[in-house]
């Protein structure tokens, strides 16, 4: 048995998914800038898609603008920034970090949570600001309460951004609500394809442009449209949130489950808010006590895909990791889940790791339904 827990760094594609792209390569392949019926057909897919975007965020369908996955929804809402101050955290994606220059970084405690007085002070300095703040991060979960940040930017006069690529498709967001100006989203985090996103531009919002050629997406976006992806973009989404209720408590009660039975592990600690309800239930950071094993190695020597903070190995910190001050004598590893996870594959992950720490397991049959 394979087991894949490594969910918050891309989910495998819905079969659902798959099924309405497939046409959109084998078939309607036009190009939508073409002025005939092969191109008109692509061109309709499109703009259907955009459609249904729209309305499942509550968004105007021109507010939508695709993009080639979340780094690049990321790199052009922060390119819009132009002249203003920004202000973001140490926290942040790397598709966010790296793509400023000198910004101010809020602090963070040992949660990896940020203090919203600390903004406001901020803010109230009167500086054009523009602000970049994740709803949730994906090494340790803990999750930003959007809806304040965005009252706040609001009330300050500052353009708002937030990295939503780990929570468009398992929270619902509703731009009518959200203050805020942009939102980036990656349809491979919920089971759509890769590299396929959009960036959310609040009408009215400046928009930079990030790659320059043709006309597509009204000047916004030059390159051929990905049809099939964008297409398959759509219906992930729709998936997600048409069902998005059971798999939510579904998803939570695996993680519950693992969280319960990793406690029973001396030394076993979580980062940050990783273990509480204000975190992804999508993501739990764990800490062991190094043992010299490499846990990574260990459990996929044992056909169990995880990861370490992000995309590192463990004992060597990330910067997210860095920034909580999560210890980094212990070894780190980030398990994240989705929909096809089974409670089997959470006791058979359990049954190898109480295996290498020698914890003498009181039940006998780790498989208890949930
Ligand atoms: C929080 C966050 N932002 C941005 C990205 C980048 O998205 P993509 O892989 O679609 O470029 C990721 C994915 O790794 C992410 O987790």
């Amino acid at each position: 048995m394979k087991i894949y827990l490594d969910n918050a760094a891309t989910t495998p594609l819905d079969p659902e998914v798959f099924e309405v792209m497939t046409p959109y390569l084998l078939q309607h392949y036009g190009n939508p800038s073409s002025h005939h019926a092969h191109g008109r057909e692509a061109k309709r897919a499109i703009e259907q898609a955009r459609n249904t975007i729209a309305g499942l965020i509550n968004a105007d369908p021109s507010e939508i603008i695709f993009t080639g996955g979340g780094t690049e929804a990321d790199n052009t809402a922060l390119l819009s920034a132009g002249e203003r101050r920004v202000i973001t955290t140490p926290l942040e994606h790397h598709a966010v970090l790296h793509a400023l220059h000198n910004p101010h970084y809020l602090s963070v405690n040992t949660k990896g949570e940020i203090d919203l007085a600390e903004l406001e002070l901020l803010l109230s300095d009167g500086e054009p600001s523009f602000v970049s703040i994740m709803h949730a991060n994906n090494e340790i979960g803990v999750i930003n309460d959007i809806e304040a940040i965005g009252e706040l930017c609001e009330r300050y006069g500052a353009i708002f951004h937030s990295d939503t690529v780990q929570t468009i498709g398992h929270y619902h967001h509703d731009v009518q609500k959200l203050k805020v100006h942009y939102l980036a989203c990656s349809a491979h985090k919920f089971h759509g394809p890769k590299g396929v996103g959009f960036l959310y531009c609040r009408k009215g919002s400046n928009l930079s442009q990030l790659l320059r050629g043709g006309s597509q997406e009204r000047k916004l976006r030059a390159g051929t449209e990905n049809i099939a992806g964008i297409v398959g973009l759509a219906k992930a989404l729709e998936v997600a949130y048409r069902d998005l209720d059971k798999h939510q408590l579904y998803i939570q009660k695996l993680k519950n489950r693992l969280i319960a039975k990793l406690q029973q592990i001396p030394g076993v600690t979580f980062n940050g808010a990783s273990a509480k309800d204000n975190s992804l239930y999508t993501v739990l950071s764990v800490n062991f006590t190094a043992t010299g094993t490499n846990l990574l190695k260990l459990l996929d020597e044992n056909n169990i895909s995880v990861s370490g903070g992000s995309a590192c190995s463990t004992g060597s910190a990330s910067h997210v990791l860095r920034a909580i001050k999560s210890d980094p004598d212990k070894d780190t590893v980030r398990f994240s889940f989705s929909k096809f996870n089974t409670i089997e594959q959470i006791a058979r992950t359990v049954e190898i790791l109480y295996r290498h720490f020698n914890v003498i397991n009181q039940k006998t049959d780790l498989v208890e339904s949930i």
